[in-house]
């Protein structure tokens, strides 16, 4: 049987034998403790992939589903948490990114309507960590290194992520995640989530039995039903591997010197475009051209050359090869970390 002791400081309890579980105990973790969910899985949250659907359905499942509150006007951002049941053993989250915060506004509204407000890409910030609690909800960051996990603690922060290099989408810092999980253990007392290349049963085990106490997933996720991305963006990691990823600078209209790991075709195809913009998206009414190079990923209202957009994915997508109800993910990756972490005490001993 794993303890606390013998599985680092992720697993909030001593677990239970796998015939006999605690009644509603997914995978009980100091994430889920604190986040009141069953399931010690995040979902990210994608601007443009990640909508109200998605995120609903991952907190029915037990998980925190997120919505992306990048550039998403206040009163919208409140309709989209208002059309979110509360109807399941999970929690919902707005992720924002810090270049884009204007004010204080937005985060006001998602820490009033939302169980975590979550920041990224940039120095963590106490006024705005303090913002977060005083609208009553969690205040996550995710970091790209173990120094920054620390600025986070002390900022006031109740959980961090650790993103490492191989995550799809932007990516903040320059180590991969096992290292920089392990860093980041023996800097902060908080709970740590790991974030990058994670989309199996055995990814979830591992960084659980490394110290985790939740694994965020990212491209897991863009492929599946609830998903807003553009269904060939779909195909396409669906047809691709680990070594189809890039990370690069390549996307940088909108938003400068920001890495980020796409599939490298994308890269090309956005090359051999012909013309300064490769498409639309529909919003409302209204329709935006999307510039070449811009980093706005496809989503199903995009319509153009959606090959030559931003397709972000990180080094999970290889173990992405179809597409399944985003509530099927929560379980799968639970119940099969579950019984491999079991498996693996039961030898250990
Ligand atoms: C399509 C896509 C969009 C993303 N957008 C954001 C975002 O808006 N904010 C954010 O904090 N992270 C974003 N990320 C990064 C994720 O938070 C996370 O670090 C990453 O997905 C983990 O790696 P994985 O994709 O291999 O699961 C995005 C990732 C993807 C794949």
């Amino acid at each position: 049987m794993f303890t606390r002791s013998q599985t680092g400081p992720g697993l909030a309890m001593v677990w239970g034998s796998p015939n006999h579980p605690e009644e509603n105990d997914m995978l009980p973790t100091r994430f889920t403790d604190l986040v009141g969910c069953l399931a010690p899985v995040q979902q990210a949250g994608m601007g443009g992939v990640a909508t109200t659907e998605l995120a609903a359905a991952v907190a029915r499942a037990g998980g925190l589903g997120m919505l992306s509150g990048v550039m998403v006007p206040p009163p919208a951002l409140a309709a989209m948490l208002d059309a979110i049941p509360h109807d399941g053993d999970g929690a919902v989250g707005v992720n924002f990114l810090m270049p884009f915060i204007q004010g204080t506004e937005a985060v006001e509204v998602a820490a009033a309507g939302a169980r975590v407000v979550e920041l990224f890409y940039g120095g963590p910030d106490p006024a705005l960590v303090d913002v977060v609690h005083r609208g009553g909800a969690l205040a996550f960051w995710q970091v790209g290194s173990a120094h920054e996990a620390r600025a986070a603690v002390d900022a006031g922060c109740d959980a961090v992520v650790v993103q490492g290099t191989e995550a799809g989408g932007h990516v903040r810092g320059g180590t991969r995640l096992f290292p920089l999980l392990a860093a980041a253990l023996d800097l902060v007392d908080v709970p740590v989530i790991a974030a990058g290349g994670i989309a199996t049963p055995r990814h979830v085990a591992t960084a659980l039995a490394a110290g985790a106490s939740a694994v965020r997933v990212g491209t897991r996720f863009v492929a599946t039903a609830e998903s807003g991305a553009h269904p060939a963006y779909v195909d396409a990691l669906l047809a691709a591997d680990a070594g189809d990823t890039v990370l690069t600078e390549a996307f940088s209209v909108m938003w400068p010197n920001a890495p980020h790991r796409v599939l490298g075709s994308c890269i090309d195809a956005a090359a051999a475009h012909d013309g300064d913009l490769v498409g639309e998206v529909g919003l409302g009414d209204e329709a935006m051209s999307i510039p070449r190079f811009a980093i706005i990923p496809p989503s199903r209202e995009t319509t153009g050359d959606i090959g030559a957009m931003a397709l972000y994915a990180g080094e999970s997508v290889g173990s992405v090869t179809s597409v399944v109800p985003a509530a099927d993910v929560v379980r799968e990756l639970v119940e099969g970390a579950e019984a491999l972490l079991s498996t693996w005490n039961a030898t250990s001993t």
